[in-house]
């Protein structure tokens, strides 16, 4: 499906160099379909040696030369690289924007014409394939774009199709922020290990593990968690004096509250976005 298109990444720093991974490593497309800009050589350098990509500081050469165009830079900055490359965009190409918190609106707002526009919001899992991403679709892009930027994020990990681009701010503070609280919860348990006995080393690696395993389980056999609980949870049992205890700290009530001020915090900050791009500010 990619491997007749070029892409273009314009920023080769984190998340530009996991997009460039997984999609030479999973066999998506090859080096020759890729061609990334940077400011910075020395990470241009970096891409050009680990993934044998055209790489140059030229942004413009990168939207000429490309089919579809990931905007991979940081959200403070990619109102000024949309605006110093849109003379460049027309409807023949798909125009990618990661950036996280800034809407479609703002992005409408800088580029001021029709084109096939896509957001994403993936999360730092990508680093190690796994990423879990949803893609939204702008008014002129197609079902083909969608399942072009969806195969673009699936070599890094797993991703959706969220048909209503305002839910993007629930991602946010779900899939986007998610990982923090699972880094969280891995570092309570790490110490919980310890407060029972275990090494600092050996508790990190079995809460990490047992996060691991959980959440393949509940992926692999596409059960309710509910189910799977229980099926840990014998009369009487361990497990199950674990949990009343954490009914009482009120974990569900703590985790839904956290999405839920994330998204708020998500939707925010998007409306101060939009006002700022609109009037031709680029601060997040
Ligand atoms: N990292 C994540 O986990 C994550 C998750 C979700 C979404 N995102 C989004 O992904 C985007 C990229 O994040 P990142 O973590 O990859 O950032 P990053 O590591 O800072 O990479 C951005 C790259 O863009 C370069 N750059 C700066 N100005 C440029 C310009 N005018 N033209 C071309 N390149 C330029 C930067 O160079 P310098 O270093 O020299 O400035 C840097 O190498 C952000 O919008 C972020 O919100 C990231």
């Amino acid at each position: 499906m990619l491997s007749n298109k070029k892409i273009g990444m314009i920023g080769a720093g984190n998340m530009g160099n996991a997009l460039i991974d997984g999609l030479i490593g999973s066999g998506a497309t090859g080096p020759e379909n890729i061609i990334c800009s940077d400011a910075n050589e020395s990470q241009l350098e970096v891409v050009q040696q680990k993934f044998h990509v055209a790489t140059t500081t030229d942004n413009i050469k990168v939207v000429n030369a490309s089919d579809i165009i990931i905007y991979a830079v940081k959200p403070q900055i990619i109102a000024s690289v949309l605006r110093e490359t849109a003379d460049h965009l027309d409807m023949s190409k798909l125009i990618i924007s990661i950036a996280a918190g800034v809407p479609m609106a703002a992005i409408e707002a800088v580029l001021n014409k029709d084109l096939r526009l896509i957001r994403v919001m993936p999360n730092v899992a990508v680093a190690v394939r796994e990423g879990a991403t949803a893609v939204a679709a702008g008014g002129h892009a197609s079902k083909d774009d969608v399942r072009l930027a969806m195969a673009i994020f699936d070599s890094v990990g797993k991703s959706i199709f969220l048909k209503e681009n305002y839910l993007m701010d629930a991602i946010t503070g779900l899939s986007g922020s998610g990982p923090a609280y699972i880094f969280l919860i891995a570092d309570a348990l790490a110490d919980a290990g310890v407060k029972v006995g275990l090494s600092r080393k050996d508790a990190l690696f079995l809460a990490s593990q047992t996060i691991l395993g959980s959440a393949k389980l509940l992926l692999e056999t596409g059960s309710h968690p509910g189910p799977l609980k229980d099926s840990v949870t014998s009369p009487g049992g361990t497990a199950i004096a674990g949990l009343h205890t954490l009914e009482k700290g009120g974990l569900r009530t703590t985790l839904i509250n956290a999405v839920e001020a994330a998204t708020n915090r998500s939707k925010e900050l998007g409306e101060i976005v939009i006002k700022n791009f609109a009037n031709g500010e680029t601060k997040t």
